[in-house]
């Protein structure tokens, strides 16, 4: 049993209000696809990181220079398209369907090496697999579409799922084969089965950059681990 990340990268970050896809942004001397890529490859664990790119992707070489991992421009419509593209890419660079796979999203590039780790210690025993969430911290309305409350949700319940996401290879791309394009994440697809996936408490730091105002709180946060 071997443990590999894949990492989708082929979304073209409309929110992020940036010029150029959101994973190519610079931030504290490179790309932002770089800082992800480098924690990923720190995972002594991770036998691969295999990268899912846009078909039109001309960046990724110079921005992620010297990237010992794979690459694959098989990227797809939605998320979960480029996952399901990325999955059969591990395939056939010889990964068996009892082996782990890590999802995680481009665009979170605070990760670290330990978090990771944490997740695979947590996870590797469990029958289903798990992905990395955060309790929710503030009370969570429900709006109309005149931005008034409607309702308030009880928090005490709620995580905020983030990434990395692990399942099994084969198990995996059976739940995103019946689950369609409208899942967000790779645990949604698993629920669809009936199955739990296991939630391991994230640090406040694995943010996923998307709106304008994302980058330059990471910005901060890695100048001041740099420091
Ligand atoms: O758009 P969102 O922030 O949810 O994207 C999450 C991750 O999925 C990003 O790393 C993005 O590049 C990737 N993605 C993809 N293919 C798509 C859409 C998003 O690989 N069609």
């Amino acid at each position: 049993e071997r443990f590999f990340a894949l990492v989708p990268a082929a979304g073209s970050g409309s929110r992020a209000g940036q010029p150029i896809p959101k994973q190519y942004v610079e931030l504290a001397g490179r790309s932002l696809i770089a800082h992800t890529l480098a924690a990923l490859a720190a995972v002594p664990e991770l036998a691969q990181t295999l990268v899912v790119l846009a078909p039109e992707d001309a960046r990724f070489a110079a921005a992620v220079p010297g990237f010992a991992g794979w690459s694959a421009r098989c990227g797809g419509a939605t998320r979960a398209a480029s996952v399901r593209a990325g999955l059969q890419a591990l395939r056939e660079r010889g990964a068996g369907e009892q082996d782990w796979v890590l999802v995680h999203d481009a665009a979170r590039c605070l990760l670290r090496p330990e978090w990771v780790q944490g997740l695979i210690e947590a996870c590797r025993a469990d029958a289903v697999g798990g992905l990395l969430a955060q309790p929710v911290a503030d009370t969570l309305k429900r709006a109309d579409a005149q931005g008034r409350v409607q309702h308030t949700q009880d928090r005490r319940e709620l995580w905020a799922a983030q990434t990395p996401q692990m399942f099994r290879l084969g198990l995996l791309a059976h739940a995103l084969d019946a689950a369609g394009e409208a899942v967000t994440d790779e645990a949604s697809a698993i629920e669809q089965l009936g199955l739990a996936p296991r939630l391991v408490r994230a640090p406040l730091d694995n943010f996923k950059l998307t709106l304008p105002e994302d980058f330059a709180l990471a910005e901060l946060i890695l100048r001041s681990r740099q420091a």
